[in-house]
């Protein structure tokens, strides 16, 4: 890692970091994981921080929590690159990349406003993940681009 990134944000004793995040999808992987800052854990965000690898990436560092390698998972969705670092007492004790998953239960929603994910049932939503896009198992709907735009608010 360069210095100019050192400087942008400094180490954590313990927690999660995902790096390599495609530069400007920081804010869509935080909304994939469900992390809105509420429940008060230091989280630091650094975006469009330049790389050698993807031009452009961003970082994000959750202090004090382990995220757990299904939910990270449905990150490559939107970050294919991203690699997750474990950190305890300030050591990477665990470095690994996301896998596409085969299926994302309640991340996104269904564009279709007749699918039954989308009526008042207490249905969760349900994708298949394909090569070319997402597929609703309900009814079939497929998304094929900006799968952030339909990422399930909190
Ligand atoms: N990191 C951190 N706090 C620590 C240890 C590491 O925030 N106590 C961060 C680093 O800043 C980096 C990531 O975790 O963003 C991975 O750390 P490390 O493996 O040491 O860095 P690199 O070798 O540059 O990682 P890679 O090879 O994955 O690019």
């Amino acid at each position: 890692m360069s210095d100019d990134q050192k400087l942008r944000v400094s180490k954590i004793r313990n927690g999660t970091v995902i790096d390599h995040i495609a530069g400007g999808q920081a804010l869509n992987v935080l909304a994939i994981l469900g992390i809105d800052g509420t429940d008060g854990e230091p989280i630091s965000i650094v975006m469009n921080a330049p790389s050698d690898r993807l031009g452009t990436k961003d970082i994000i560092k959750v202090e004090g929590r382990e995220l757990s390698e299904d939910e990270l998972d449905v990150l490559s969705l939107v970050a294919p690159a991203a690699s997750i670092n474990i950190i305890r007492e300030y050591d990477v004790v665990d470095k690994h990349v996301v896998h596409r998953p085969e299926e994302v239960i309640g991340v996104l929603e269904c564009p279709n406003q007749h699918c039954i994910t989308t009526e008042s049932e207490p249905v969760d939503s349900h994708f298949e993940v394909l090569d070319e896009g997402v597929r609703c198992t309900y009814c079939d709907t497929i998304i094929r681009e900006d799968l952030a735009a339909h990422i399930l608010a909190g």
